[in-house]
């Protein structure tokens, strides 16, 4: 990314010399980074500022592209507040939107879906991996129900894109929307992948101006984060499945020591279907926000960086038991790919120390929940 903010500082759209070729030059070498992680043509990349933008540009796109045809969307009630403020947002705007339940794991049935969709359903909206509880929604299956019945299908694969397989053409989704900074990449970056074949995808536009991305998206580009996000998919599609591997085993061998200190501790959402790097856990009787306070070294935080769950807690929690404000237990533990073995234990040693400092009156039920699913301090998210 260097360069780009000194010798190669040239607008990628000033074709006419050779400063702008040169940026057009990095900003297609990272459009070919990105189409070759997702499996997918350099094309069908758009660039964004992040998740958040992708993910009103697919729903807000699609919903006024399609409105001709119907304006009926599905998603589910565990979706991030990215998808779920925009689903608001169309509802006022005339769109109607049904809100899958998910079960008691946090996955969403696939025949739920099924029986949801109707003649004038344009799109279905569903996260690849949650980013409070890191379950993985059954989305292959899910896109073969779309595509039997002509629906268009989006899934935001920002916090699955590190560590499992996002391959589109395995997916069969028809937009996908990521972000730089939960693969360790650059943040204020991001991409949404729209399908120009079989079918091809239609989007109005949300940011009109100078026609950039095809008209798709305008805005004179963000070159050196751009270069940031290609570089960080290539270096997923080289490295993700030793890191998915060992965080893993990292992330359970957290568990077992937790579970050692707690033996009525218990993990919210599916434990097989899940991200490698995600663990969300719920201490009974313990006042979690109390909890955080007394850690020194172990990087968490209260709540999502990326919405405030507010007086009601976690309204993701909430929907896996019905339950008003479970996570004033729980804690939410996001692993890097640089995590190591040593950090596990120390964490777990200094959460069990603290368990010890203060165990009695740990028991009122305050929202909390730790780690930040939108920016921890390994960047990773
Ligand atoms: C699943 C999911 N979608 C969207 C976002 C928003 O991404 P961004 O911050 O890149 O806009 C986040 C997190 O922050 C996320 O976890």
């Amino acid at each position: 990314m260097l360069p780009c903010f000194g010798e190669v500082f040239g607008n990628a759209s000033s074709r006419q010399h050779a400063t702008g070729r040169r940026a057009a030059a990095l900003v297609e070498t990272a459009r070919r980074q990105v189409a070759d992680l997702l499996d997918c043509e350099p094309s069908e990349i758009v660039w964004t500022s992040g998740a958040s933008e992708s993910d009103n540009l697919a729903l807000k796109g699609v919903a006024e592209a399609y409105a001709h045809r119907g304006k009926h969307l599905i998603t589910a009630v565990t979706e991030h507040r990215a998808v779920l403020d925009v689903c608001g947002r169309l509802e006022r705007g005339g769109c109607e939107v049904s809100y899958l339940d998910v079960d008691e794991e946090g996955l969403v049935d696939p025949e739920s879906v099924a029986a949801t969709l109707r003649d004038d359903t344009v799109l279905v909206s569903l996260m690849l991996a949650n980013n409070e509880i890191g379950v993985l929604q059954p989305v292959r299956e899910i896109a073969e129900l779309c595509r039997a019945r002509g629906v268009l299908l989006h899934t935001d694969a920002a916090q699955a894109l590190a560590w499992v397989d996002c391959r589109v053409s395995q997916l069969g989704v028809d937009l996908m929307s990521i972000s730089g900074h939960k693969i360790c990449g650059p943040k204020g970056v991001g991409a949404l992948y729209v399908r120009r074949r079989r079918p091809r995808v239609r989007l109005v536009p949300r940011i009109e101006g100078g026609g950039h991305e095809r008209g798709r998206r305008s805005g004179t580009l963000n070159v050196p984060g751009i270069v940031g996000l290609g570089k960080a998919c290539e270096l997923v599609a080289a490295e993700r499945r030793e890191d998915a591997g060992r965080t893993g085993e990292l992330r359970d061998l957290l568990l077992r020591l937790l579970s050692e200190a707690v033996p009525d501790l218990t993990v919210n959402g599916s434990l097989r279907h899940r991200l490698p790097n995600n663990l969300n856990v719920a201490f009974p009787g313990i006042d979690a926000e109390r909890l955080l306070a007394e850690l020194t070294t172990v990087a968490v935080s209260s709540g999502a960086a990326c919405s405030d769950p507010g007086a009601g807690g976690s309204y993701v929690l909430k929907a896996l038991n019905g339950v008003d404000d479970p996570s004033g237990r729980s804690l939410r533990f996001g692993l890097g790919r640089s995590t190591t073995r040593a950090e596990i234990e120390r964490a777990a040693r200094e959460i069990t120390t603290a368990l010890q400092r203060a165990p009695q009156p740990l028991a009122t039920e305050v929202a909390a929940s730790c780690g930040d699913p939108c920016a921890d301090a390994g960047g990773w998210g």
